[in-house]
């Protein structure tokens, strides 16, 4: 298929044909990660803004080893050391930022929508690295891509989601991706944080707050991060929350035995999933953040213009 996007807002839009050129092109740059020598020079002479409003370990240190590995320059901006805090508005700061010539800016906000606001007013790629409620796409994709790695398919899977599904754009983006492939989604967690309106983001959808009912016949459980400042409400304080929905071994043993365990990250050992799970060789916690770089690589290096398909990657 031809390359047609400009920018990657968020993964509802995309059509499962897309999905899968994005993973194909991914599957390229992990290649690439195996190999002793990582760094290509696809991309030398571009650059890349990587505008963060919002705290990131992975996502930035992800687009940054996926520029270098590309042969890009990065301009960093971290909310917290810039000039944000003097009062600049967003659309002066990423103008701003244009002006120094980028051909790309991966952009973090808590605003959703915020990446959407930028492209309108931008003349460079725009690639949403996590907007406030809305979507993190690149997550939704490097999950698909460790789903894919595991279990040698996408289609027709049962996936449970467990957590904070209401703030969580990670799950978002993961519905968005996996209703393409026929997969049949539960949302599990507290019911302030099971909004009804997301049984109908795609048709095989299913709220089921008990967990002991979410999950067996799973083939994949996704763990949420729990924001420990929601816990503070006096309805759901954090040892309730941990008897309710923390993955436990004897919990994930109710999904399939081959199951996949994913977390996005940052997890928090202890409060929503029991470290001897995160370990557990079900979960695919490292292997998600590997290919993450691999997905991101390939994004950067098709926005920013490189060609498609088998092409590309020549290194030197
Ligand atoms: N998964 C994820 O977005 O992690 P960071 O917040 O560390 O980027």
């Amino acid at each position: 298929m031809s390359f047609t996007f400009r920018h990657l807002l968020g993964t509802e839009a995309l059509t499962r044909d897309e999905i899968n050129f994005l993973l194909d092109q991914s599957r390229a740059f992990q290649a690439i990660q195996k190999q002793p020598l990582k760094k290509l020079a696809t991309l030398r002479g571009k650059s890349a803004v990587l505008a963060f409003f919002e705290t990131s370990t992975r996502t930035r240190i992800s687009f940054t080893t996926a520029a270098a590995r590309l042969g890009a320059d990065t301009m960093n901006l971290q909310a917290e050391s810039s000039s944000t805090q003097k009062g600049e508005s967003l659309v002066d700061t990423v103008r701003m930022l244009e002006a120094m010539k980028p051909d790309v800016i991966v952009i973090r906000h808590a605003a959703s929508g915020a990446p959407h606001f930028v492209a309108e007013r931008l003349g460079i790629p725009v690639i949403n690295a996590g907007d406030g409620l809305h979507e993190h796409p690149s997550q939704g994709l490097l999950d698909a891509l460790t789903v894919s790695d595991r279990l040698g398919r996408l289609d027709d899977l049962n996936v449970t989601i467990v957590g904070d599904i209401r703030h969580s754009r990670v799950a978002r983006s993961n519905i968005h991706v996996l209703s393409k492939f026929g997969c049949r989604i539960t949302l599990c967690g507290p019911a302030m944080w099971l909004p009804a309106e997301m049984a109908a983001m795609a048709p095989n959808i299913r709220i089921e707050p008990c967990i002991n009912r979410a999950l067996p016949g799973a083939n994949v459980v996704m763990v949420l991060r729990v924001q420990t400042e929601r816990l503070r409400e006096p309805s759901l304080p954090a040892d309730e929350y941990i008897r309710l929905y923390q993955m436990t071994p004897a919990r994930l043993a109710l999904a399939r035995p081959d199951a996949v365990l994913m977390h996005p990250g940052p997890m928090i050992r202890g409060l929503e999933i029991d470290p001897a799970v995160a370990d557990s060789p079900q979960s695919t916690v490292l292997e998600q953040v590997t290919n993450g770089v691999a997905v991101r690589m390939a994004l950067l290096y098709l926005l920013t213009g490189g060609a498609p398909s088998g092409a590309a990657p020549q290194t030197g």
